[in-house]
């Protein structure tokens, strides 16, 4: 894919304009909106300058740059493109407007994707006739600085559209994952939001100060989720892995999801072993050990690394 479109050039559209220039691709973004228009070139190049580091060459934020034209009228930006991704509000009927022009708009063969938070393409594009070049591709917020970028097919979306959509994924350097069936909020939106709620709860109940649960994630958890997913982590945190932490620990769990209302218990046997042939086939149990070593050595540079940089935080 070499044209693309961005159709909002907001916080989301701006940040996906960055990661297609600096992959080399040209750009086509409109925004009906004339301020964000007019300002959308100096606050990407502005992000590009702060974010030079992932870009190669000392011209490549201007080089990007100049593979970026905006436009004032949607057809002429998205005509040419071999794929669109739609960076508008999240707001249902928007979306539906924007895709029913693009339906007429873009080439028959163009992937139509939307950056959509909440809503599955299901939910605003299941009347086109070419619903099945529809899909979600929803990022963390900035993608040019996140990688990782939610897919969400509807059941309607071609399975082609799907493995190229990831494949082009890959190739701007972004981390795809598959959402397998097209649930509301996703899975990103859902584990930000368990976490949040759990907060808001905590913080209601009086049981820790706002500032203090921050500490928990940004000199806790986050050190250890900057090169390990959650699961990953616990699979370090008991000598036989990840089976060996859900038979000491599981039963903590297991008490939570019944105070949430969920079938309990949630560590069940059968899911342990799931998990752990899962696990086990990426990492040996063989290889808990180095991988224990290059965790504490990839913190403790963070942490380096992270002093320096905390004072300068306002
Ligand atoms: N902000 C986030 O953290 C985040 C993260 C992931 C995904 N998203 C999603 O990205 C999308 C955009 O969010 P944002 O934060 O960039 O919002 P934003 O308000 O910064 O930008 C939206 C842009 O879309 C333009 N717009 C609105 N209707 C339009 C239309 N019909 N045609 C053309 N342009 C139109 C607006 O003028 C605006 O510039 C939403 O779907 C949101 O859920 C946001």
């Amino acid at each position: 894919m070499k044209r693309i479109a961005v159709v909002g050039a907001g916080i989301i559209g701006a940040s996906w304009t960055i990661v297609y220039a600096r992959a080399g691709l040209d750009v086509a973004v409109y925004d009906r909106n004339e301020h964000a228009r007019n300002s959308a070139l100096d606050r990407i190049e502005a992000a590009m300058r702060r974010s030079s580091k992932l870009m190669s060459g000392d011209s490549a934020a201007k080089d990007a740059v100049a593979r970026i034209q905006i436009h004032s009228e949607l057809e002429p930006a998205v005509t040419d493109a071999d794929f669109v991704h739609e960076c508008v509000a999240e707001n249902r009927e928007i979306k539906s407007e924007v895709f029913r022009a693009l339906e007429g708009a873009a080439r028959s063969n163009a992937i139509l994707a939307t950056t959509s938070s909440s809503f599955g393409v299901s939910t605003f594009a299941a009347d086109l006739p070419g619903r099945a070049r529809c899909i979600v591709v929803h990022p963390a917020t900035p993608p040019h600085l996140l990688p990782v970028t939610e897919i969400v097919p509807a059941p309607f979306t071609a399975q082609d559209v799907t493995d190229r959509t990831i494949r082009f994924m890959n190739a701007v350097g972004q981390v795809p994952v598959l959402v397998r069936k097209e649930v509301p909020s996703f899975v990103l939106n859902k584990l930000q939001g368990a976490l949040l709620v759990e907060i808001f709860r905590t913080i209601r109940e009086g049981i820790m100060s706002p500032g203090d649960i921050d500490k928990i994630i940004s000199q806790g958890f986050g050190l250890r989720w900057a090169f390990l997913g959650p699961l990953e982590g616990i699979d370090l945190n008991a000598p036989g892995g990840i089976a060996d932490y859900l038979g000491r620990y599981g039963f903590m769990f297991d008490q939570l999801a019944a105070e949430y209302g969920l079938p309990s218990p949630i560590v069940t046997p059968e899911f342990v072993q799931e998990l752990n042939e899962d696990i086990r086939s990426s990492t040996a149990l063989s290889d808990l050990e180095r991988k224990i070593e290059w965790r504490d050595e990839a913190i403790t540079e963070l942490r380096a690394l992270k002093q320096i940089k905390e004072v300068n935080k306002p």
